[in-house]
């Protein structure tokens, strides 16, 4: 199974990311996180990483030179990629967790970030998993990357949502055009709900607008103060919510419960 974590921007991605890791973990499965969000860097620490590993983009010897270096051989010119190839330094690893980055806008004016959403679109296509693997990619914030094509190998998408009615619309939009390439499972998630009263209203509007919702996460001052820290909690009530979002995710795609 491939997810792809999708959202505007801000909307609690990179935390749902982490925490649906951490979940899958616990439940056996072997997870790599794939970062796709070329403007954000803090994921290694929420994974529980000290640094970044060194993005897949330096392989072809970074943006700049991507076109020309496509043809020469790497791990990326395989047909398949399975996750123990990828060579050690670009992936980070603990206990059943995987973390790979696609590439960083480090400089103004290098140009745009197509060339980052080419790789991203070519590695998770070439990556090839295994009974008990799953992929989980935290992508860049917005609609562009179906522009780009990155969901081409895509099974599943879920949608992080917030309360404002803005971040329902590009949640909306996220659903129509994964939908629309004929991704079969494409779910919402509801972040930073306030109240059960807010996430029932939320909930009919999502489902007026077609949107199938798997679960809320409440407003968590836990999640807040560990974001200090660019962490997010290993325990409380914010993992309990995922725990019950994960099962649902595998009995809806129809997956081993772990
Ligand atoms: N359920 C939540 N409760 C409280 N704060 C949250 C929650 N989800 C996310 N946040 C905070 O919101 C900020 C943005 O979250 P992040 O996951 O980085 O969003 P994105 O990856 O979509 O940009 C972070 O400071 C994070 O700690
Ligand atoms: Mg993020």
């Amino acid at each position: 199974m491939k997810i792809s974590v999708c959202g505007k921007g801000g909307s609690g991605k990179s935390t749902v990311v982490a925490l649906l890791a951490n979940e899958a973990r616990a439940k056996g499965y072997r997870v790599l996180v794939v970062d796709s969000d070329e403007s954000n860097s803090g994921l290694f620490r929420m994974m529980g990483f000290d640094h970044p590993p060194v993005p897949l983009m330096e392989l072809v010897g970074g943006k700049q030179s991507l076109k020309q270096k496509m043809g020469q051989p790497n791990v990326l010119s395989e047909t398949h990629i399975a996750p123990a190839q990828i060579p050690e330094q670009h992936r980070l690893q603990r206990d059943g967790l995987m973390l790979v980055s696609i590439g960083k806008i480090l400089q103004s004016l290098e140009g745009c970030a197509c060339p980052m959403g080419v790789l991203s679109r070519e590695f998770l296509k070439k990556l090839t998993l295994q009974e008990g693997e799953l992929v989980i990619v935290d992508m860049e914030a917005g609609v562009e990357h179906f522009g780009r094509g990155v969901e081409t190998s895509i099974d599943s998408v879920l949608i992080v949502v917030e309360p404002p009615l803005e971040s329902i619309d590009v949640g909306q939009k996220i659903h129509d055009l994964a939908s629309g390439i004929g991704i079969r499972n494409v779910w919402a998630i509801m972040n930073r709900v306030p109240s059960e009263e807010i996430a029932n209203r939320m909930k009919a509007e999502l489902e007026k607008r077609h949107m199938e919702v798997v679960g809320y996460i409440y407003f968590d001052a836990d999640i807040f103060g560990s974001s200090l820290e660019g962490k997010i909690p290993v325990n409380g009530v914010a993992v309990q919510e995922m725990k019950d979002i994960f099962d649902r995710i595998l009995s809806r795609a129809g997956m081993p419960p772990g």
